[in-house]
């Protein structure tokens, strides 16, 4: 029987060793929700690394991880510490990452983390190959696998091979500077279909094939060898009902069964009349626009002294990549801005910005998206943003307002947001008076478009839509000439 298998860096299991007992934690994060259907249908499966390196676990505990995650239909690639510092945060993510989020000075051409990465995609490879038969189909995600496609499809032909980019796909000044560039495209082009958010990228895309393969392209088919490789635009959804009905069940609390963030919430609401919140969450990632977000938002409170005491920023940063040097220095940068504005514009009675550097549980996080009256997602580049569309999902209550920088790919979907350009502190903190001063009826006019639409294109429809355009790719036969 045919199959589908997954393939990602990291794989839709989070597994941990406390005091010797293996933990085993099945994500619940976006790609897995609209994955769900494909890998659990039929003899699919999800290959990708276990988190664990080899270093880290006996023979014995390698046995136990493999039946864990058996149970969860997933494979492990086994990666040992010299892949997880030379392709993991080598290649891809101190070059690749700010390579294709426009980062030019953060990112680092090293030869051996380029080695790496392509021994590790190998290494991807043979596991896949493993577990491959004629007429399956290979779904690969994101940046850490570029030479994937490629490899499976030089050894095996008679298969289905979709990539799905999961960030932003840079314009051919910028991928140009790459030094194996070549390699990375030709990687790639081993895919019947080539996955992104929007259709800037997909032209980005495009235009690096043009100016760099000497390649017949036709709007958005690329004649490679005897194949056709189709490039298309489709923008990822979240898991719109468990956001929304999440929303629902919240606003049923009773008083009793509240988390401490939430009473926390309520007390600060009640401390004044026209208090509000506006919401920040993102990984501390510099692509984020975290430093920007605090400095408009403390230009905010200067321009318009009269919102002092009343408006506070709760500011949620997950922890992510420590190991990378800028991921530090960012780190570093936003607890001291963080701590000059509230040292410069405390109050005994209200703090501007309340700051979490860490993971919080869902419940907690819908606490948040439900009680704050703005929510400011302003990376400085974004390939989606999907807390703009949970932000969204959790508005039962029809009020609310989005800012949202025109840098993330979800800028191309949500119109109805406030736009802003991320750089723009002046522009930003007319932004922030308009959201806090929008009437009930626009607050309302505006979440219904959004709502409509963030509820009908949802994680779901975009593996579906995927999964179609694959079959169409993988079909379309080349014109004879
Ligand atoms: C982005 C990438 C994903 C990645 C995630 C978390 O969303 O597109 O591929 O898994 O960040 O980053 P991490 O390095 O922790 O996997």
């Amino acid at each position: 029987m045919e199959k589908t298998i997954i393939v990602s860096n990291r794989l839709p299991v989070d597994l941990k060793y406390n005091e010797g007992k293996l933990i085993v934690k099945s994500s619940t994060g976006g790609l897995a929700t609209g994955m769900k259907s494909v890998h659990s249908e039929g003899n699919g499966i999800w290959i990708g690394w276990s988190g664990l390196t080899e270093e880290v676990i006996s023979p014995e505990q390698k046995t136990e991880v493999n039946e864990a995650l058996a149970k969860e239909k997933c494979v492990s690639v086994p990666l040992n510490q010299y892949d997880i510092d030379n392709y993991y945060y080598g290649f891809s993510n101190a070059a690749l990452w700010p390579l294709f989020h426009y980062f030019q000075a953060y990112t680092e051409f090293e030869l051996v983390h380029w080695q790496s990465y392509v021994e590790v995609n190998q290494k991807f490879a043979d596991v896949v190959l493993e577990h491959l038969n004629e007429g399956d189909t290979v779904w690969i995600h994101d940046y850490q696998l570029l030479l994937l496609p490629e490899l499976l499809r030089k050894k095996r032909k008679n298969i289905t091979i979709g990539f799905f980019l999961h960030i932003p796909y840079p314009s051919y000044e910028i991928f140009r500077t790459c030094p194996w560039r070549d390699e990375l495209l030709q990687g790639m082009l081993g895919a019947d279909l080539i996955g992104f958010h929007t259709y800037d990228y997909v032209r980005h895309f495009i235009s690096s094939v043009e100016r760099l393969k000497d390649i017949e392209i036709n709007f958005n088919e690329i004649s490679y060898g005897n194949r056709i490789i189709k490039v298309d635009s489709f923008p990822m959804g979240i898991d719109y009902n468990k956001y929304h009905n999440a929303a629902l069940e919240h606003h049923k609390y009773p008083e009793s069964s509240k988390s401490e963030l939430m009473k926390n919430i309520d007390f600060h609401n009640k401390s004044n009349e026209e208090s509000k919140l506006i919401l920040s969450i993102d990984r501390m990632d510099y692509t984020k626009g975290i430093p920007n977000r605090i400095k408009s938002f403390e230009y905010f409170l200067n321009k318009y002294p009269e919102y002092k005491g009343k408006v506070r920023l709760v500011m949620l940063a997950v922890p992510s990549r420590e190991n990378v040097l800028q991921y530090q220095l960012l780190k570093k940068e936003t607890d001291e801005l963080v701590g000059r504005i509230n040292g410069d514009l405390s109050t005994i009675s209200w703090t501007p910005i309340w700051y979490f550097y860490r993971a919080l549980p869902f419940d907690e996080l819908i606490d948040l998206y439900v009680s704050s009256d703005v929510a400011m997602v302003t990376p400085v580049r974004d390939g989606m943003n999907l807390v703009a569309k949970e932000y969204i999902a959790t508005r039962t209550k029809e009020n609310g307002v989005l800012i949202l920088s025109e840098m993330a790919g979800a800028a191309k979907e949500m119109h109805e947001a406030l736009i802003v350009n991320p750089n723009n502190f002046d522009q930003t903190a007319d932004c922030i008076k308009e959201a806090l001063e929008m009437s009930a009826e626009e607050q309302k006019t505006r979440l219904e478009a959004l709502q409509k639409r963030i509820s009908r294109y949802d994680v779901e429809r975009w593996a579906k839509e995927f999964l179609k355009g694959l079959k169409v790719a993988k079909n379309t036969v080349p014109v004879q000439i």
